[in-house]
Order: structure tokens, then sequence, then C-alpha cells
């Protein structure tokens, strides 16, 4: 009884973490895990639309077949392959935590220990939904904000500054959500800044609820 209300639309979705390499062995990464990006591509699929998800670094995998996966490492990668697909895509959703900064230089062996200290100089990722929201036209483009303080202020600051038509806000502050759990608790704010605040509920649920809004908001 799902409503195909995403027939003939193409989705891109981003997921996971990405891994800075700073030598052949080791890496600068984050908490995600991938999975509220995997089941709104789910979703996405069962309500009809073709999906493109590009993922960093996860053990998570889906049989959809209408879900096309592309696995990528870094952010400079994630970058490139979002924008290969924009430009055909209706509907695009950012859940990927991405590095903001990578490690200047990579070295080309296993750096050795030894009685120094050592420091690890780090320069700017691209952003990439910024990056989407600047060169946009009909694509609706859809991020997450993940805060641990003035949540509300700082999501509506992505929204703006990355050219946003929704964002979903979710707060490390909210016991089971965010990273890593199987639940999440999101509040919604729209590019007329009205804000939706949702109950604690399943990835799945939310990812169910993301959708709807979607299709709430660009139908308009
Ligand atoms: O994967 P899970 O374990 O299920 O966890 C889900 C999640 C917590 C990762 C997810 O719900 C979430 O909040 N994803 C966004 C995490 C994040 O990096 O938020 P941010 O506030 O730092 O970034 C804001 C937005 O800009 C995000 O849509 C992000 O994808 C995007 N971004 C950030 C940095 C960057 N260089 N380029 C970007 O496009």
């Amino acid at each position: 009884d799902t409503t195909p209300d995403l027939k003939g639309k193409k989705v891109l979705i981003t997921a996971g973490p990405t891994y800075e390499p700073i030598d052949p062995v080791r890496f600068i990464g984050n908490h995600s895990t991938g999975k509220m990006g995997f089941d709104i591509a789910n979703e996405a699929a069962k309500r009809g639309a073709e999906v493109l998800l590009i993922t960093g670094p996860t053990s998570l995998k889906t049989n959809n077949p209408a879900v096309q996966v592309k696995h990528v490492v870094s952010a400079n990668d994630m970058y490139q392959a979002c924008h290969e697909a924009f430009q055909t895509a209706d509907i695009v959703i950012g859940a990927a935590a991405i590095a903001d900064y990578r490690p200047k230089t990579i070295a080309s062996q296993k750096i050795k220990k030894s009685d120094e200290e050592i420091t690890i100089v780090l320069e700017k990722n691209p952003d990439i939904l910024a990056s989407l929201g600047a060169v946009k036209k009909q694509q609706f483009l859809v991020g997450f904000a993940l805060e641990t303080e003035n949540e509300i202020e700082y999501a509506k600051g992505k929204l703006k500054k990355k050219n946003l038509d929704l964002i979903v806000l979710n707060s490390l502050n909210d016991h089971g959500a965010g990273f890593g759990k199987p639940t999440n608790k999101v509040t919604f704010i729209d590019k007329d800044f009205n804000i939706f605040p949702q109950e604690l509920k399943s990835k799945e649920a939310v990812a169910k609820d993301i959708i709807d809004q979607i299709v709430k908001n660009y139908a308009e």
C-alpha cells in the first residue's frame, strides 16, 4: 500500500563517513555507519524513484534493484561522484558525514613511531552540498545538520549558506539520535524557516517521514 509518489524521479543520496588517509594504514574518519542514508535510499526506491546511493566506507548492503550503489572513500571522491550525477538528478539528499578537513600530505610509507611528537596539518575539504547548491537548477536539495549546541540556529545557517530547500536536523543531545543507533530524532526546517519537530523513531520510519516531507515541499 505504498504510494509510488516518486515514480520517474531520479534521487541522489549520500551516506556513511568519509575516510581521509594519513598514510597507507591510517585515516581520519567518524562514527557514521551509513544506516540513515541506506534507509532513505530504500524508502525512495520503494516509492518508485530511481536511486543512486553514493556511500563512504560501510558494511551495509542493499538488495533493492532500484538502488544503484557507488562506493567512495574520501570527501574528494564523494565530491567527484556527486557532481557527475547531479545534472540529471531531481532530488538530492545529503546524509553522509563528510570530513571538513583532510591531512595536507599523505605519507607514502607507514609513519614510524619515534620519541618525538608528531603534527598532522589539515587542509579544508570542499563542502559538497554548498557546491551543488551554488549550481543547482531544477534539483530539490536536502541537507542534514548534525549539531551538539545552538541546534536550530546552526541548522538554519546551513540551510541558507548551502542554498538548500530543506534541512533535517539531528542533535547529539537527544537520546537515541545520530550516529550508529537504529533510531533517530529529527526536526525538519523548510526554506521559509518553518520548523517541524518529529518524535524519536526507527531510522526506517524517519526515512519515510523525510520522503513524505520532501514530497510535500517538492509539490509546492
Ligand atoms: O550513518 P548513521 O550511523 O546512520 O548516522 C546518521 C548521521 C548522524 C550521519 C546522519 O543522520 C547525519 O546527520 N548526517 C550528516 C552529518 C554531518 O556531517 O552533518 P554536518 O552538520 O557536519 O553537515 C551538514 C550537511 O552538509 C550534511 O548534509 C553533510 O552531508 C553536508 N556536508 C558537510 C561537509 C562537507 N564537506 N560537505 C557536505 O556536503
